[in-house]
């Protein structure tokens, strides 16, 4: 069921990135008489999407989205639709960041990121023809069985579980032997601690793939990170924005058997052996989230420097550790072949330096001839978030994670507030000090 936005508790001006929720009867019309209704109202609307509805008494739920200039306009809308059907609920109404000059929308709340749940640019249910799977009917099948989860997925329900068939169980098998014999001398320290870990408590192990919830859940207590199933590639953009919240977006499907040590893309082995065990480190959730702030409301130019500087640790990283050089990228820590040719002395490897990385060209199709060294992660962190200063945004943004909402900071009444909340801390700290002294 979706919660519905109480208006007159919006403190904020618009105008609004708006969703409504109409639930209707089937019955010949209806829906041009809803979109008629909003018509007259001189309103366009940014999205129409229906589905079944979960309402008893009503057949489909239609959700659409407009930009409402106020808050009194969201309920003119509201009540002109409610001569047509009184099930009408608002469930979201968000800034859409007017006070800030035009920048790209961006989600300010976590639900905010339900709006990616249909924008995938590639694979999902179409598969390029030189995708392993592409010819066979039964793959395809069956990823659009396991995709329908992530398209009708929304914020607070729990990732529903895939039952995975033997031979699908099978080609995990084969990933994940071959990987975690590689693991004890390749793959960084914060790996190697938190993958036992992962057996432990997750149901990580050759005769099983865990499910996603179950990760997401563990991922949570460690970090405040979740998991979010996704149909496929989203823009660099939007699954940036992502990271912002601590939400990684994953897929649950699996590679083709054919070939369990090739992908062309990520898939659940990817997700799970990859990229999982590093979010449950707090110093790289921290790095993560990192990219994902500094990417919220930047311009396209600088979303393509952001997602360079992704690709180039959260991807393909690697770091120092001791007089090693260890793997941290989860594109690393999943493929086999990848692994032992990175730590290799054919390619070359450069110290992480953002300004630099964030312009370096990168292949997607074959092993990458460069690679760059982070010192740690929390050197990386800190190394991003100065880059970040360097973009052009002209505001800056703190994650709450207490309402799980983005703030701008865009004038002194924010300002002062967040000031007198580092105060609070601050008076803690001093309190805990003296304590121990
Ligand atoms: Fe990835």
């Amino acid at each position: 069921m979706y919660s519905e936005v109480t208006l007159n508790s919006i403190n904020e001006s618009g105008p609004f990135l708006t969703t409504l929720l109409l639930s209707v009867q089937d019955r010949l019309g209806v829906l041009d008489e809803c979109l008629s209704s909003i018509k007259n109202l001189n309103i366009s609307l940014t999205r129409i999407e229906s589905r079944p509805s979960r309402t008893p008494g009503w057949d489909y739920d239609f959700f659409v989205d407009f930009s409402a200039e106020n808050t009194e306009q969201i309920v003119r809308v509201s009540e002109t639709l409610k001569g047509i059907t009184n099930q009408v609920k608002v469930v979201s109404a968000s800034p859409t960041n007017a006070t800030v000059g035009q920048v790209p929308w961006f989600p300010r709340k976590k639900s905010d990121l339900d709006t990616y749940a249909n924008k995938v640019l590639e694979m999902g249910e179409e598969l390029d023809s030189d995708h392993p799977g592409a010819n066979d009917p039964v793959y395809r099948a069956r990823r659009s069985e396991i995709t329908r989860i992530a398209k009708t997925y929304r914020h607070g329900q729990p990732i529903p579980d895939i039952q995975y068939k033997p031979e699908e169980i099978a080609t995990w098998g084969a990933v994940f032997r071959n990987l975690t014999a590689l693991y004890p001398t390749h793959a960084c320290r914060e790996h190697q601690y938190v993958f036992p870990l992962l057996i432990q408590n997750c149901g990580y192990n050759e005769n099983n793939i865990p499910q996603l919830e179950i990760v997401s859940k563990f991922l949570k207590e460690c970090t405040g990170f979740t998991l979010r199933p996704v149909m496929g590639l989203l823009t660099s953009r939007d699954f940036l924005n992502g990271l912002a919240f601590r939400v990684f977006h994953s897929t649950q499907y699996i590679r083709h058997h054919s070939r369990p040590l090739y992908t062309p893309e990520p898939d659940v082995c990817h997700e799970l052996l990859g990229h999982a065990p590093l979010f449950c480190d707090p110093d790289f959730a921290d790095f993560s989230q990192e990219i994902g702030l500094a990417s919220l409301g930047a311009s396209d130019g600088d979303i393509e420097k952001l997602s360079t500087i992704y690709w180039f640790t959260v991807e393909f990283g690697l770091c120092r550790q001791g007089s090693d050089i260890r793997a941290f990228g989860a594109g690393l820590l999943s493929s086999f072949g990848e692994l032992e040719y990175a730590l290799s002395d054919k390619p070359e490897k450069r110290p992480f330096d953002p300004s630099k990385t964030a312009l370096q060209k990168y292949i997607v199709t074959e092993y990458q001839p460069i690679y760059f060294v982070a010192e740690s992660f929390k050197d990386a962190q800190q190394k991003v978030r100065e880059f970040a200063k360097t973009l052009n945004r002209p505001f800056s943004v703190r994650y709450n994670p207490y309402t799980e909402s983005v703030e701008v900071l865009d004038n002194k009444e924010k300002i002062i507030r967040y000031t007198q909340n580092i105060k609070n801390d601050m008076t803690i700290l001093i309190d805990a000090l003296e304590r121990i002294n």
